[in-house]
């Protein structure tokens, strides 16, 4: 990556089209029964102008946001130049406005037309899915900053060995041949973005978590969080390092992927939330239970996740011995408690700022999410939102912790 650290420090918030607007063409709108009763969530797709408007309210110099691939590309060789010209108007505004857009180009929705027909584990899902990254960089071509996938392990996890997301494919196997051709998707993107913008900073999002034994003199326990602790945080910056994936499981072989991605990187992007516990439970599939514990007495969330924003540190610091720069792409909590919100952000970036003086090369920060939204699974009660919403009324209303976050972003100087 050629700039150099001076560059401004980069505080955004973080949103994803799919979890504000719905989309009727995506896999998703079927998915989850919650939709049929509000497809269209907060309706940001009509109220998209206020929304960015509260952007330049909260001060924020980034807004990392998602193009809904299925209302782009509706159907299979049908293409709908206004959804496109819709994601120009955001990324127009937001120049406007002295906002760095940060796109992300796969937010875990499909249209309904690929996940039918080509889904990840299947190799023709590439070819698609670079078809439409063609098409919108084309388009969009001024961006600099790109997200290809957000979370690609998240959603091989659930799609795949969970099968609790869509193609809910219930296979290992599958799941890792799906991974090797988002990953070599990740590639063929990074190289269409750099060719229609030499200067683009491309990286994909990875979910890091700081993941711990359910009981320290456990040794099946601690066999488990060692065997998670690399596959979910660390196999991947070993594909970026080595043009290798490699996948070792307990008790089974181990293999070796060659994914075409290495050094395929400008940044890398972290998103991070929360600490695992993993125990041993051979009543549970694979023998893993995975659990949340409030051992530090910081609390849970609404979602009982834990809030542990040590991990934080931990994370960084794995991601670091990638050598490029990394950002925070992703950082929430859900909550009703202002409060609780306020003091999640102030000790999590407090982390940061610790990080940054031991040295690391941390350049960006994005508070996850800018208003309330979907969130997966779960539905409408999980209050992300540095704005409430009044899903009745869909009024946006601020929250103690949209002015504390302004506030952070005017004080701090990173
Ligand atoms: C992350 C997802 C994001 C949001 C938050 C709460 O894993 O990337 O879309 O749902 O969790």
């Amino acid at each position: 990556m050629k700039e150099t650290s001076q560059e401004a420090f980069l505080w955004g918030v973080a949103t994803s089209a799919f979890q504000l607007e719905g989309s009727p063409h995506a896999d998703w709108s079927s998915w989850d029964t919650i939709l049929s009763e509000k497809p269209d969530v907060t309706n940001h797709y009509e109220l998209y102008r206020e929304d960015l408007g509260l952007l330049k309210k909260l001060g924020v110099n980034a807004y990392r946001f998602s193009l809904e691939w299925s209302r782009m590309q509706p159907r299979e060789h049908a293409w709908d130049e206004k959804a496109i010209e819709h994601y120009q108007e955001i990324i127009a505004i937001l120049r406007r406005d002295g906002i760095e857009p940060m796109v992300t180009l796969h937010h875990f929705t499909h249209p309904l037309w690929f996940i039918k027909k080509y889904p990840w584990h299947e190799d023709a899902s590439v070819d698609k899915f670079l078809a439409y990254v063609k098409k919108v960089v084309a388009a969009m071509s001024d961006v600099t900053y790109w997200i290809t996938f957000n979370e690609p392990y998240v959603l091989v996890l659930a799609g795949y060995f969970e099968g609790c997301i869509p193609p809910a494919i219930k296979s290992a196997p599958l799941g890792i041949r799906a991974l090797a051709n988002i990953l070599k998707a990740h590639a063929g993107a990074y190289d269409i973005i750099h060719n229609a913008c030499p200067h683009a900073r491309v990286s994909v999002a990875h979910n890091m978590a700081a993941l711990a034994p359910w009981k320290k003199w456990n040794p099946f326990d601690k066999l488990l969080a060692r065997v998670a602790k690399y596959f979910y945080n660390h196999s991947l910056l070993d594909a970026f390092l080595t043009g290798s994936l490699r996948i070792k499981f307990p008790f089974k072989e181990e293999l070796t992927i060659s994914v075409p991605i290495k050094d395929k990187l400008d940044f890398f992007g972290v998103n991070y939330y929360t600490r695992i516990h993993m125990r041993f439970n051979p009543l549970k599939k694979m023998g893993v239970e995975m659990r949340h514990r409030d051992i530090d007495g910081n609390g849970l969330t609404d979602m009982g996740w834990e809030i542990h924003p040590r991990g934080l540190e931990k994370v960084l610091r794995y991601a670091s011995r990638l050598n490029v720069p990394l950002i925070i792409t992703e950082n929430g909590i859900a909550t009703k408690d202002s409060q609780k919100k306020i003091s999640f952000m102030k000790n999590h970036i407090d982390v940061i700022e610790q990080c940054k003086k031991q040295g690391m090369d941390i350049r960006g920060y994005f508070y996850w999410s800018l208003i309330d939204n979907y969130e997966w699974l779960q539905g409408l009660d999980a209050r992300f939102g540095l704005y409430k919403v009044n899903f009745e009324t869909l009024e946006r209303i601020p929250t103690n912790a949209a002015a504390y976050y302004s506030y952070i972003i005017k004080n701090r100087k990173f």
